[in-house]
């Protein structure tokens, strides 16, 4: 890992190029078709969706034409070129999702957010080797909102996940179900992953270094969608390598946030931006009410001056740190405003639930979590331990209501996802908990020099043998060992 050894340089010597070796194949720098100046655009794929309790997956190699030339290898669900269906689930339900692996390689599924058995979790221990099904069952206990799966096989979850393997999954509850929402899937509620990619020059994917070139919405390059001239609910998810996004409208108008990772907040926020980091998800809803039908607006990444440690923000245009999008604001879709729908919604809710939040007087436990290593050339590593396959970093008590304080005085951001639970962010050292992460999350961004406190119940399931993760969700730090693990017993 030569990698932190650039970001130390850029620390300590200003702004430099920060150029590299792997670079030697990559797009000319040149090439800027993604910086939001183009006028051409393809539809945005929205991802096929399925529901009921019964699921099959399977993942699959596969190809698609993202740029002229030879088409790029990449891996998807059930027949899709990349990524997989959304599957749609209810609070309740009892499920069974078959996932079948027809890769040459082993894999893991992750269901990222969910409230299950350690053994159910599709973590690095549950392997599915080559062309084997695993079943697994469980109950959902989540509340309603956005989550998702993917590969969580150890050292293999950046090519994996880079290729493409991942998908949405939606809960629905009848709290949600209840308010006057936009729900439609793919008309007035659309799923958005967010990711970028680097290309070889045989248009094959570089599976190497922090950040891509080339944004990729739904793993659609410069996309757009028509949506109806009312509210309508963008449920996006940060499924990068690094990458953070600062999202905003290009006409700087206000929207609404109304979820993040754990389901809707208490009562909708209104902003102009909104970060996102890697593994996070924000709901929000757009107005289109006013505007008018065949006009149209952007939903930008406003990331051009962003601190040193937000994921991107490194000016290099190339090589491990750099990318022709970095330090840039740049188009992510392109949303052309169509007639409305007979059943718009045209007005938002001013509550959307009772979230009764952890304090600090419910706290039976406390613990911290450094963030270590990523010294020359070394890789991120949690209190000095790299990630151990057969070793328990953390030992949780059944029903213990935990703080945990993640402390960042380490060289870059980086962000904290912790399986099994949904937890309240309590505390920033920086100061204020940003209004789009105070609801129930799973996944916390923790600036470079912040110490970040939330509270979670570690209740329901425990088991002496298989462990729950915790980890930095950019995948090329997880894979390097910044990753632990603990039982709840
Ligand atoms: Cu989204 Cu442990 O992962
Ligand atoms: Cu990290």
């Amino acid at each position: 890992m030569i990698v932190n050894t650039f970001r130390i340089l850029l620390i300590s010597m200003a702004i430099i190029a920060v150029s590299c070796n792997k670079t030697s194949t990559t797009t000319s720098p040149t090439d800027t078709s993604n910086s939001g100046t183009n006028s051409t655009y393809n539809e945005l794929f929205v991802p096929p969706a399925i529901t009921g309790t019964n699921f099959n997956l399977t993942l699959d190699k596969a190809t698609k034409q993202f740029k002229t030339g030879a088409v790029t290898a990449t891996y998807g669900y059930n027949g899709n070129s990349f990524w997989g269906p959304t599957l749609i689930m209810n609070q309740g339900d009892d499920v069974k999702i078959n996932v079948k692996n027809n890769l040459s390689d082993q894999t893991t599924v992750h269901w990222h957010g969910f409230h299950i058995p350690a053994v159910m979790d599709g973590g690095p221990h549950q392997i599915i080797d080559a062309g084997a099904t695993w079943s697994p069952n469980f109950k959902i206990k989540n509340n309603a909102g956005t989550y998702w799966y993917h590969p969580h096989l150890h050292m293999k979850t950046y090519e994996q996940l880079a290729k493409g393997a991942g998908g949405f999954i939606i809960i629905k509850d009848p709290a949600e179900s209840a308010l006057a929402l936009p729900r439609t899937y793919g008309t007035d509620d659309i799923p958005l992953v967010l990711t970028s990619r680097r290309f070889n020059t045989d248009n094959s994917f570089n599976i190497s270094g922090a950040y891509g070139d080339y944004l990729l919405a739904n793993g659609t390059m410069d996309a757009q969608i028509t949506l109806p001239k009312q509210y309508v609910r963008l449920r996006i998810l940060n499924a990068e390598i690094e990458r953070g996004y600062d999202l905003g409208l290009s006409d700087n108008r206000s929207f609404n946030i109304i979820g993040n990772d754990g389901g809707l907040l208490n009562a909708p926020i209104t902003t102009t931006r909104v970060k996102i980091m890697p593994g996070e998800r924000v709901e929000i809803l757009i107005n289109l009410g006013n505007d008018a039908v065949a006009s149209s607006i952007d939903l930008k990444a406003y990331n051009t001056g962003q601190k040193f440690g937000f994921p991107g923000a490194e000016p290099a245009s190339a090589g491990d740190f750099g990318s022709l999008i970095n330090n840039k604001d740049f188009n992510v879709l392109h949303i052309k405003v169509g007639a409305s729908t007979t059943s718009a919604i045209t007005a938002l809710p001013s509550k959307l639930a009772s979230n009764t939040y952890w304090t600090n007087s419910d706290v039976t436990n406390s613990r911290t979590i450094n963030i270590t290593g990523g010294q020359a050339g070394a890789a991120f590593t949690f209190d000095n331990n790299t990630y151990g396959f057969t070793t328990i970093n953390q030992n949780i008590k059944l029903d213990a209501i935990e703080k945990w304080t993640i402390v960042n005085n380490n060289i870059f951001g980086h962000s904290f996802h912790v399986h099994d639970v949904q937890f309240k962010i309590i505390a920033r050292s920086s100061g204020v908990v940003g209004d789009h992460e105070s609801g129930w999350k799973d996944t916390v961004y923790v600036p470079l020099g912040e110490t970040v406190t939330v509270i979670a119940k570690f209740d329901d399931f425990s088991d002496t043998v298989n462990p729950y993760m915790y980890h930095c969700h950019f995948s090329n730090h997880e894979d390097g060992g910044m990753m632990g693990q603990f039982l709840v017993k």
